[in-house]
């Protein structure tokens, strides 16, 4: 993606550098507790309800590499293979719309715009419709 005056940024730069992304995968995960139970309960939970901290850290991770930072991810995790690691998670089109509606929520709510936020709504929708493994 480039920048006025031609200089090409990655998703990663555009959005801020790590510490943006994990306040954009906070914001996320708060908005499927609070709005989406469904969903949230096919994560790890805290006893309030919560999606726990060990999913919100590994997805925050991934994303920061996948976006264009640090492979962290990948160095500690392996290659992300997401239709493996959703293999046990129902994704019907019911949860693929309420995941992306925690993530247009969190990104509305973190003044994510321009070039950046069109193309990460594709691409999240690309990856979101990519992981249905489920009838509905
Ligand atoms: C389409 C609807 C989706 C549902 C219902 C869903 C559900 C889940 C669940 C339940 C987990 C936690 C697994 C566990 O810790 O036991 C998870 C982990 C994860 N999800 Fe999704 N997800 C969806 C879409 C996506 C998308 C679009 C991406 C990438 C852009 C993604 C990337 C990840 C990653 C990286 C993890 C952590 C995997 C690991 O290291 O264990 N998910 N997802």
């Amino acid at each position: 993606m480039s920048e006025p005056g031609g200089t090409r940024k990655t998703p990663f730069e555009l959005l801020g550098g790590a510490d943006k992304i994990r306040t954009l995968v906070e914001k996320f995960y708060d908005v499927m507790s609070e709005r989406e139970p469904e969903l949230a309960r096919l994560h790890p939970c805290d006893p309030d309800g919560r999606v726990a901290r060990t999913p919100r850290d590994r997805f925050a991770l991934f994303l920061i590499g996948w976006l264009g930072g640090p492979e962290d991810y990948v160095q500690q995790h392996g290659h992300p293979r997401l239709r493996m690691r959703h293999g046990r998670v129902a994704v019907n089109i019911a949860m693929r719309d309420a995941w992306m509606r925690c993530m247009h929520a969190a990104m509305d709510a973190e003044n994510i715009s321009d070039d950046v936020r069109v193309f990460l709504d594709g691409r999240f929708a690309e990856v979101a419709d990519f992981l249905r493994n489920a009838p509905d």
